[in-house]
């Protein structure tokens, strides 16, 4: 049964949040737990509609053993605000642009991915888009330890009640 409905948002869907929804659903798997979540994600921004990520970001959690080939981008619509649980910005930027969007009733939703980061100062994903490969791995490295905490938060405490 699925209990946590995730949306992952950021500005083109090409780059953080396709990694963001590679690396939460290879997670999710490997915990076995897999059919207790819905996944996916979206762009604030429009531009790249239907494209498949930017090859670098494929590259490196290809890297990790992950694929993110067969994902498309796509835009937030107002129907996610209902489907979703949590909508989970890489930035501010894009967090702003989901509370201006959502409905009365979903402000709540969105949430800035790095809050459930453990010790990361850090509030944004930065940006890769217009940087080298090297940006990339320290997205990557920010995905991870945020992805680790969000499931800890979700389901971490159920093993307990
Ligand atoms: P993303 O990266 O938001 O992580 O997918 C970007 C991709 C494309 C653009 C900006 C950011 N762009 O300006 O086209």
């Amino acid at each position: 049964m699925i209990e946590h409905r995730i949306l992952f948002v950021c500005l083109g869907n090409i780059c953080r949040s396709p990694m963001a929804e590679g690396v939460f659903r290879h997670l999710v798997a490997a915990r076995g737990a897999a059919g207790r979540f819905q996944i996916d994600s979206a762009g604030t921004g429009a531009w790249h509609v239907g494209e498949p990520p930017d090859g670098r970001a494929q590259e490196v959690v290809r890297d990790r053993g992950i694929d993110i080939s067969a994902q498309r981008a796509r835009r937030v619509e107002l129907d996610d605000f209902e489907r979703f649980d949590m909508l989970l910005a890489m930035d501010r930027s894009n967090r702003t642009a989901l509370q201006r969007l959502a409905p009365e009733a979903h402000r709540d939703k969105p949430l800035l991915l790095l809050s459930f980061a453990p010790d990361c100062k850090r509030r944004d994903v930065p940006d890769p888009y217009f940087g080298g490969a090297d940006g990339f791995d320290y997205v990557l490295d920010l995905i991870e330890s945020a992805s680790a905490g969000l499931f800890e938060a979700l389901v971490g405490r159920d093993r307990f009640v």
